[in-house]
Parts: structure tokens; sequence; C-alpha cells
């Protein structure tokens, strides 16, 4: 979810509707608004997207005042519905309250609540906060939101309006984004910077339980025992046109155009007079050595991205790798010795049971590096270490630039762990940067591909299944290229081991199946070229994405996407390529949503 506020001298509602829009991102299946002029608090709600509810709201003209808060919302507790949309109030509708998190202990607080009296019209767990404000308020707005503070347990990010403080904005945050910044006569706050962007460009990041008072002039700090606190402001240098779209139909066609950017960018400030310097890092070469397991958590691509450098890592550095999502790795109670590192891979920075996996192993004592491309996220920030992958924002929700940035911040580290602890010589290293440096022109060779992928995407936009299959790395592109692939397109999709499809899945092969192969791995060309040759003889047709020496292939496949030449560790970034680019053409024949995929969030700041 995403929320914003304003107070200000100006009209509230067309800057919320604005703010939402850039965090629509965030979750998109229903959006409401709060705006107080002073004598009533005006209230519009509307599932579906933003554009409803700015339509409804003639861009906000319905709803007149210089005070207000808006969402967008992912829905948690509650299905997507009006009466579920926030704001959110107490009984006599004085206090409206916007909310970005989970109350995990709502329906003891609500038990309480109902038997004081309270009735309550939504499911959400966001309703309890405005009537427990509602049952602690005695006339004092800080007072009443520390003691709902001490009762809530779960994450927040919160915008508050007291009716009878018609000049006062209250945020207050938990365990969730939330960002505040002043303007020439107003003050606004949001879960992401590109919200308020077009307002200010210096920023206060706001810190957990602490609570933010804002009136037109100014903006006040407190901890949770009321004392004011004092924050710096911090100044966002990214251009503001990145964050739109420049002439592409989609985002994420945008977004795969600049990665040869994204990748150049990662790499280049880490290139120094022939070697890989990382200051970020914070370790020594005696630490690089001293590590004797490396563990990488993650969601959804960065995952993927983390399955491929352990074939990096291992295969060059030599260092036993352990790749675990985060959701399973902060529940299975992992074992973390000394010399253990850490890795936690995300875009947002934001993603809830990555932050929590984060947490868990430092409070283990594990040292924990972030790989993220936020900068200023809340992994960026606790991480004891953070190398940004320095792919610019990502709006579209399926991640391309920022997992081909992830992949490079990886590659990256494990040549430099290898070098350091003696696995690889200085020529190797050498060679291998040169072929780091020759990427992102190969990748602008595989983006020129595009009606070529384009024609054949087109050929499955009614399939029913399609499956990926490699080996060692390949397997991990596999599954990249399926999770692209199903997320855009809403096609079932399976991305299998290939020496494992004969023990269950060749089940599901029939006539006309598709079927793509990765073979980049030399060394298993003949292992797969075998379970290619299964699948075809059972009816599929067979796709594969090689390397540029591997015509072999033409003899097991009924169409061929070839890569150039690189490092055989390096080659996800090539072979993804294709496959982002198939995902997209067919999601785009279906008339899919591309950029906002139903059911799917860009940032899963929740559980
Ligand atoms: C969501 C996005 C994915 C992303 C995943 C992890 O599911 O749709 O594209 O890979 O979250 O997000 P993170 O921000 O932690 O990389």
């Amino acid at each position: 979810c995403g929320i914003v506020g304003y107070i200000g001298d100006q009209q509230a509602a067309p800057i919320l509707l604005d703010g939402l829009e850039k965090l629509e991102y965030r979750g998109y299946d229903s959006a409401g608004i709060a705006v107080y002029d002073g004598e009533e608090i005006h209230v519009m709600k509307a599932q579906g997207r933003l554009k409803v509810l700015n339509e409804l709201s003639h861009g906000g003209e319905m709803l007149p005042g210089t005070l207000g808060i808006g969402h967008t919302r992912w829905a948690t507790h509650g299905a997507p519905s009006d009466t579920n949309a926030h704001p959110h109030f107490n009984q006599d509708r004085t206090i409206a309250v916007v909310h970005n998190g989970i109350i995990e202990n709502y329906l003891k607080l609500k038990k309480k609540l109902e038997k004081k009296g309270y009735t309550f019209v939504s499911e959400t767990d966001t309703e309890i906060i405005a009537q427990l404000l509602d049952y602690y308020y005695d006339g004092n707005p800080l007072r009443a939101i520390t003691k709902v503070m001490h009762r809530m347990e779960g994450s927040y990010a919160l915008g508050i309006i007291f009716s009878d403080h018609p000049d006062e904005l209250y945020a207050v945050r938990k365990d969730s984004p939330l960002i505040v910044g002043h303007t020439k006569g107003g003050s606004i706050i949001a879960s992401d910077v590109p919200a308020v962007l077009k307002y200010t460009r210096d920023v206060v990041f706001i810190e957990n339980e602490e609570i933010v008072r804002m009136t037109a002039e100014q903006m006040e700090f407190f901890n949770v025992d009321e004392e004011p606190i004092d924050k710096e402001t911090v100044h966002i240098d990214w251009d503001v046109n990145a964050a739109e779209k420049g002439g592409y139909e989609h985002f994420m066609l945008k977004e795969m155009y600049e990665q040869p950017k994204a990748i150049t960018d990662t790499f280049s400030p880490r290139l120094k007079d022939g070697k890989i310097v990382i200051e970020e890092l914070g370790m020594s070469d005696e630490d690089i050595k001293a590590v004797r397991k490396i563990m990488i958590v993650a969601c959804g691509s960065a995952y993927h991205t983390g399955m491929t450098s352990k074939y990096v890592f291992e295969g060059l550095a030599r260092i036993p790798v352990e790749v675990d999502l985060a959701s399973e790795f902060r529940y299975r109670d992992p074992i973390l010795e000394e010399g253990t590192l850490l890795i936690v891979v995300s875009q947002s920075g934001e993603t809830a049971d990555t932050l929590a996996a984060l947490r868990e192993a430092k409070s283990k004592g594990v040292r924990v590096l972030g790989i993220v491309n936020v900068v200023g996220s809340s992994i960026a920030r606790e991480a004891d270490n953070v190398m940004y992958t320095w792919a610019g924002p990502e709006i579209a929700v399926a991640t391309t630039k920022a997992y081909s940035a992830q992949l490079i911040a990886l590659y990256l580290l494990a040549m430099k762990f290898a070098h350091v602890r003696g696995e690889l010589s200085d020529e190797g290293l050498a060679e291998m940067i040169e072929e780091l440096k020759e990427l992102p022109a190969q990748v602008e060779m595989m983006l020129n591909n595009q009606n070529k992928i384009q024609k054949f995407a087109n050929r499955y936009l009614a399939a029913r299944s399609i499956f990926f299959i490699g080996r060692g790395i390949d397997y991990a592109i596999s599954l990249e290229g399926s999770l692209k692939l199903k997320e855009v397109s809403y096609i079932h999709s399976e991305a299998y081991a290939a020496g494992e499809l004969k023990h269950g899945t060749i089940s599901l092969i029939e006539e006309g199946t598709l079927v793509c192969s990765v073979l980049t791995q030399e060394e298993l060309y003949k292992k797969t070229i075998s379970n290619m040759v299964e699948v075809r003889t059972r009816g599929a047709f067979v796709m594969a994405v090689t390397n540029v020496d591997n015509t072999e292939v033409e003899k097991a496949a009924d169409y061929v996407v070839y890569i150039p030449k690189t490092n055989k560790y390096f080659t996800n970034s090539l072979a993804i390529i294709p496959l982002q680019l198939f995902g997209y053409y067919v999601a785009v024949g279906r008339g899919c949503d591309v950029d906002k995929p139903r059911n799917l969030a860009k940032s899963v700041t929740v559980e």
C-alpha cells in the first residue's frame, strides 16, 4: 500500500491524487482520500485503479480543503472493496486514518473495543487504529497516538487527521516506510520519494516509532515518549523524468531498454585501475578471507539472482553458498555460525520478509550486506553495509533492470572474493573485467532482437502452459524467464531443472506445448539436449536460448535464439533478455495490464 498526506495553503485533493499516482506501484486494488475544510471531512473511495477515484472526484474538485490524506491499497485484511478502502474513521468521524502495514493483534484490540461499545463498519485492521485513537483521545493528538503505538503490534505508516485540530497533520511509522517533506506553504508525507519530488527535493526519512506533527509552516518530530527530536534533511538528486515513461508503451519495455545503462552504472564506479573496489562493503581482505559461508536471502526475482550467484560464488570463489526465500529463512531457525556472511537482495529495500530475515540474522550477530536499489530504504538503512544497484527507479511491477543490476553486483562480489581468496588470478580477473565491460553492448544486441521475439510470442497468446528447462545457471535463468511470463501474461508456467523433468512434469507435455530450454553452460549442453529430445518426441515445440557456438542444438530445437560469447558465469545477463521480451510480448498480445499485473504489487511491505 501507499499513503500520502498534505497540509498547506493549496487545495489538498489534487496534490494527494498526484502523489498516489506515483505510489500506485505499491498496490492498486482500491484508493481513497479524505480532505478536511475545517467544517467537514469529505471522503471519497473507489475500488479499482486510481483513475476511477480521479474521475469520481473530478480530479479532486469535489473534495475542498487544504488538509488531507490518501491511500492506494493492496488488500491484506479484508477484500478489495469501497468499504475496506482507506481512509478509515472512528465512529463519529472526527478522526481519519490511512495506513500502510498490518496490525497483527487487531482482533484482540477489536474485541476489547467492542466490549466498550464500539462498532465497526469494515473488515480492516486499520479501522481499529482510528477507533483506538478515539478511545484514548482526550484532546491531545500526540498523547493518543503514543498510547495507541504502545498497544499495536505489527507494522504501520500512518497519516492521521483530528477534526478538532484543523491546522495539523500527524504521521507515524513502525516497520513501514514513511518520508516527509516541507514545501513552500505546505508539508507533505508519502510512502516513497517519487510522490513528493514535484514539491520538494529535501526530505526527512522517518524512523521507527517516530511521530511527526505538520502544519502549513513547519514539521516537528517526536519520539514515542512525546519528546521532541531532531531530524536530518536528505537532499534527493535523482531525475524526476527517470520515473516517467519517456516514449515507451510501457514502463516494463522502457526499463528493459535501460538495462545496458543499469549494468554500466552498477559496475563502472567499482572498477578502478583494473581492480574491483567495493568500498561500501566495509570488509578488509582479511575479513573476506575469514568468510566461511555465504547465505543469500531474497524474494521473487531477487531470489533468482541469488540462485544464479550461488553457482558463481561456488564455482569461482569456492565458498559454500546457501540461498533461501526470505519468507522461509525467517521461520526456519537458521543455523548462523561465525564466519557467515548474509547477503539480502532487494530492489525496493522494503520487502517485509527480506527485512525480517535481515533483522533475524543481525540479532544473531551475523554480518549483513544489503544489495539494494532504493536509496535510503529500510533494508539499506538497517544492513551493516549496503551495495547499491544503480538501476534508477523501477516502476513496472515485474522487475527487469533492477534484476540485471543485481546480477552485476553479485558478479562483482564473487569476482572480488575469488581474487582476494586466491581462487582467481590477476589475469583471470582482468579477463573477466573485460568480459563484464562488454555486457552492456551485448545486452543491447539482444534487445535488438525485439521484432523477432515479438513475432514468436504472438504464436503463443493462447497457450495453456509454457515450460522452461535448464541445468545449473540455466535453471536459475529458466526460473526467472518463467516468472516473468506468468507474472505479466497470466499464462501458467513452470521452470524445471531439466534433469528433474522425468520425475513428474513431463506428464504435462502435450502436442504443441512450448518448452523453452536454456543452454549456456557448455559442459551441460548434451544433457539438456537429451531432455529437449524427450519432450519433443512427446509433441512439445522446443525453443532454445543458447550460446552462439552451440549450433548442435538445432537438431533438437524448433526455434533458436543465440546469445553472444561471454564468460560462462555471466550468461544469465544475456539469456534473460529474450525471455523478458517474450513474457512482455505475450502479455501485450493478450491485452494484459503489463505494468500493473492483477493481484501483484511492486513492493510487498507485508508478510
Ligand atoms: C515483488 C515484485 C518482484 C520482486 C519481488 C521482490 O514480487 O513484483 O518483481 O522481485 O517483489 O522485491 P524486492 O523489492 O525485494 O526486490
